[in-house]
């Protein structure tokens, strides 16, 4: 295989210390820092030393006895992997007693391997052939007749990759992946001495055992025992393109490695910082709906949304859409349109489109799907701290002592930084779930909560105000912190608000459900670290992070619990350096970007108010347009200026609104009265089905930009096939300006990043070449940081100055369970499906989640009959679905859960239009309801059933077209 697709391998794990030593490799001296291996000094030194159990992403093993070493001085043949170099040695890695001993090795090894080279799927990429042409095997003498493992048989259960025993050689490379890496402790080495082989579980297949397909063991796996099927079918790839994961908000760097157009496989990068060369199964596996037989690729119209599609140029579907809008603002004024930018979309396409609505449309309606996810973190940090964004590196959790995660559940959502954060527990830091489910981190393998408080869904607030109360009525408070660095006369209001007897654990376990000695033993482990614990923190102080998620912003008080957040975080002296801080988990991949990128109605981008004339005259001056200095319409504005009848056409990029909004009826019927709804996807998602104009879209591999993850990171997203369509996103977005009259002429999206560095004071220092350069920059970056930006904010002060406390009263949510409504729903997402489901549900990631499915605890379950995998009925005042159910402990009684990955579940057909006071952000996370046994749908899947059937019948009668390849 090509040298340019193959990451560098060093041998063992980098080693950081301050300390060096100077040691001689085969003539050469070379200096490393202590406790650094033999072999990864030999490498760094340019000598490559034959191994087979080692690789630098896992700790040393010592077992396959290939990369012996001579030392001067010493006896015997140690193991160069397991072997410290020190001050003074003088190593040789090769000598004739050393290539006997390999070579020697290496016949044992290939004495019970097939030599089916020729036919084998790892040809030109298996470190066993490298190493057997290394050590200069010529013969084995022990023959293949012996007892051997040649027929084992190939578990294939796995969607993804197969395990081949027959070439296992026992390296124990997986095992350690599935540990270290990944820390899911799905594999074991089962059998002694010659019967050792891999087993995941208890000798059942990959399919029956706990294994979450993130692929470690694949990666790590010297042979073609563990091997992508994709490689299987497709061979060896020939260059590989370096881009970013396009699911969640981790934004995992990977290796696309391709044949020509074609991608063989994901593997992730390596040098990506914010995950290190580890991966999950939707970013390493789930790439096939890219090119899957339901990608639309030509441009498509239609006079009303029970007409039949029309395949038309795109000349024709840009010009139709622009005179739509164009007709539809002189009859019903300039406010009457507006479009939605999405956070799957990259920076400078986001950039685009509100740009395209500002100026283009000259209003301010615009909006992004943050407005249902993390809006309350931008409002909440914002006012907090000053600035809308998460304070660290991932990297940072590795110095945390005590990690707090609420409402957030990061093996599911966040899996990689889930991955790195258990590795940190392991490691000994203490940790602190505050979620009404049992979410797997309260206990899973070698990991288990010092505290778990299962609140009752809507009781963030609340509580976040009861673990201040105990933090400031104890003294457990960072007082020189909070005189240094924050705002007295905020914090002594706070202060005195918190220490009302009513905020106590005691007085608030009636509202929370959670035992008070619960909350003041979490307080303290919060506040001071567990006992015995040595601690990270300036001066033997503990480092306590916390990370939230959309359990804690899609509330009524969404926006409350943040600024709580970030009040305990200042109060305990916990923001500004390594190891602490406030993370929001971002959950879509360019949430993060989206919102940075100007998309919210009051906000240019760098977050910066619309209605301030400086800023206004800035973007004035470089666009040459008049912009309105009041905010636009939110998305939930939008729907019901729609239902009312003064909006009535909308640009929605990259999103599926009918299916991740609340209140799909409402959501439905706002659709249904608009004139003109252009969609812009690379599906006819549920939203399209409501449209008169489809854009065909492009996936991230048919991208050229850059996405910014939950760390501020901004990395590229690199093109690594032409768009099927014909053209980007951001070229679609430019010809519907230049049609509507508003000049665009980007020729690149670089061009588009260097007028958002020029406009945004936090973007100043970014560009294209810098990020090729450095691999990635977190924001802000500009002459007064560092090259490659931020790592951690507030570091001596917060971007506001003081850091502001904010009183936190806490208001029970509207949303309450009555005898007709006796349950609270929550919602939520798993590993496997993603989102609306759109992409992954296109993918055999289905084979592990088919469905949308409805936790209930045991209790409730029995009280209403029900059995495990009953269809269900749940009822709220929105609306009903009909769901599977599944009998759980892991929910509490009272509350049931489920996720919103298939159309057909309808789980937002019961969310209501409830929303946080500040940001309209839905209040998904709590919705009362009653679920009853039913034998079958309900009438809105009917209905559902009856118009997907219809609009996928009128999009199989589109008319066809001679392909368009230029306009
Ligand atoms: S795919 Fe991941 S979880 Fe599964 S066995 Fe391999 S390392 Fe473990
Ligand atoms: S499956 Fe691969 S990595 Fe695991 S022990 Fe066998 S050869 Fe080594
Ligand atoms: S953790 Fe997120 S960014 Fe990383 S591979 Fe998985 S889905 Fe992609
Ligand atoms: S690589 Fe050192 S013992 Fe295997």
């Amino acid at each position: 295989m090509l040298e340019q697709v193959i990451q560098r391998d060093l041998g063992t794990p980098e080693v950081v210390s301050d300390k060096t030593v100077t040691l001689t490799i085969d003539g050469a001296d070379i200096t490393v820092p202590v406790g650094t291996s033999l072999m990864r000094a030999a490498m760094l030194a340019g000598t490559k030393i034959p191994k087979l159990c080692a690789t630098d992403s896992l700790e040393p093993f010592g077992s396959c006895r290939l990369c012996l070493v001579e030392i001067e001085g010493r006896k015997g043949y140690p193991a160069s992997c397991t072997t410290p170099a020190e001050q003074g040695m003088t190593v040789w890695t090769q000598s004739p007693k050393l290539q006997e001993l390999r070579k020697g090795v290496m016949e044992l090894y290939i004495s019970d391997h097939p030599l089916d080279c020729l036919t084998c799927p790892a040809n030109g990429n298996c470190e066993l052939q490298d190493m057997a042409g290394v050590t200069g095997l010529r013969n084995v003498r022990y023959g293949m007749e012996g007892k051997n493992h040649l027929h084992n048989t190939k578990d294939e259960s796995n969607p993804y990759f197969t395990y081949d025993p027959s070439k296992c050689i026992v390296c124990n490379r997986c095992v350690r992946a599935c540990e270290e890496t990944q820390g899911t402790f799905a594999l074991t080495i089962s059998g002694r001495g010659f019967d050792s082989r891999v087993s995941p579980g208890q000798d059942q297949t990959f399919m029956e055992s706990e294994c979450v397909s993130c692929g470690a063991c694949v990666e790590a796996c010297p042979t073609a025992t563990l091997q992508e099927k994709s490689v299987i079918w497709l061979g060896q790839p020939e260059h590989s393109v370096t881009t970013t994961c396009a699911y969640c908000g981790v934004g995992c760097g990977f290796k696309a490695e391709m044949k020509g157009n074609e991608v063989v496989r994901m593997v992730p990068w390596k040098d990506g910082k914010a995950n290190e060369g580890h991966s999950c199964v939707k970013g390493r596996f789930a790439w096939g709906y890219a090119t899957h037989k339901d990608r639309i690729t030509k441009p498509m119209i239609r006079a009303s949304i029970n007409e039949p599609w029309r395949e038309v140029s795109w000349t024709e579907a840009i010009n139709y859409a622009a005179s739509e809008f164009k007709r539809i603002q002189s009859k019903y004024g300039k406010g009457s349109i507006g479009g939605i930018s999405s956070s799957r979309c990259t920076n400078e396409e986001v950039y685009l489109v509100q740009k395209l609505v500002r100026a283009g449309f000259g209003n301010n309606n615009i909006d992004t799907c943050a407005r249902v996810c993390h809006s309350p973190t931008g409002y909440g940090l914002g006012q907090t701290l000053g600035t809308s964004a998460g304070t660290q590196t991932f990297k940072s959790v590795e110095q945390a002592d005590v990690i707090l995660v609420m409402g957030a559940n990061p093996t599911d959502g966040h899996p990689v930084f889930a991955s790195r954060m258990k590795r940190r527990l392991r490691d000994g830091a203490r940790l602190i779930v505050i979620d009404p489910r049992r979410i797997d981190l309260v206990k899973s393998a070698h990991i288990q909560a010092d505290y778990h408080l299962a609140l009752k869904p809507g009781t963030n607030v609340a509580m976040i105000t009861s673990l201040a109360h105990v933090i400031v009525a104890e003294g457990l408070l960072d007082s020189h912190y909070v005189a240094e660095r924050c705002d007295e006369k905020s914090f002594q209001q706070w202060r005195d608000f918190v220490s009302k007897p009513e905020n106590s654990p005691e007085a608030m376990a009636n509202v929370t459900g959670v035992d008070a000695d619960l909350v003041r033993g979490a307080a303290r482990l919060f506040a001071k670290g567990g006992q015995g614990q040595k601690l990270s923190g300036p001066n033997g102080r503990v480092n306590s992070a916390i990370y939230y998620g959309l359990g804690v912003t899609e509330h009524a008080q969404g926006s409350t619990t943040v600024m709580g957040i970030a009040n305990l975080a200042m109060v305990t002296g916990n923001i500004g350096r390594e190891g602490v801080g406030v993370n929001p988990l971002r959950g879509q991949n360019n949430v993060q970007g989206s919102c940075d990128m100007g998309s919210f109605p009051h906000e240019l981008p760098g977050y910066r108010h619309i209605s301030d004339t400086t800023t206004r005259s800035e973007f004035e001056a470089a666009w040459n347009i008049n912009l309105d200095a009041e905010p636009g319409l939110r998305i939930p504005n939008m729907f019901d200026a729609a239902i009312e009848g003064s909006f009535k056409g909308l640009y929605c990029q990259g999103e599926d609104i009918v299916q991740s909004d609340p209140d799909t009826q409402h959501v439905a019927a706002a659709l249904e009265s608009m004139e003109c709804l252009v969609v812009q996807d690379i599906f006819l998602n549920e939203t399209a089905k409501y449209a008169h104009v489809f854009l065909p879209g492009a996936s991230f591999l048919e991208k050229d930009g850059t996405f910014t993850n939950a760390e501020r990171r901004i990395s590229r997203v690199r093109q690594v096939m032409p768009p099927l369509a014909g053209f980007g996103d951001w070229e679609a977005t430019q010809m519907l300006a230049n049609a509507l009259g508003y000049p665009m002429n980007y020729q690149n999206p670089g061009e588009i990043m260097d007028e958002i560095a020029r406009l945004t004071p936090t973007f100043q220092g970014v560009s294209f070449d810098k990020i090729d350069r450095l691999g990635s920059i977190q924001w802000p970056c500009n002459d007064h940081t560092e090259e490659a930006g931020t790592p951690t904010m507030h570091v001596n002060k917060f971007v506001r100055g003081k850091g502001r406390f904010i009183i936190t009263e806490y208001v029970a949510t509207d949303e309450k369970v009555t005898r007709k409504f006796p349950l609270i729903l929550t919602t939520g997402r798993i590993l496997s499906q993603y989102n609306v489901g759109a992409q992954t549900r296109r993918t055999a990631n289905s084979l592990w989640h088919s469905e949308d499915i409805l936790e209930i605890h045991p209790h409730d379950a029995q009280e209403r009959g029900i059995k495990d995998s009953d269809w269900v009925g749940i009822q709220s005042r929105a609306g009903e679905t009909v769901l599977r159910a599944t009998i759980t402990e892991r929910m509490q009684p009272g509350v049931v859960y489920t996720t919103f990955h298939f159309p057909e579940s309808g789980a937002n057909v019961i969310t209501t239009d409830s929303s946080d006071w500040a940001t309209n952000c839905p209040e998904y996370k709590v919705t009362a309801v009653q679920v009853m046994p039913v034998a079958q749908p309900s009438e809105w899947q009917k209905g559902y059933s009856r118009f997907n059937t219809e609009q996928l019948e009128l999009l199989a009668k589109r008319d066809e077209i001679t392909p368009i390849v230029s306009n």
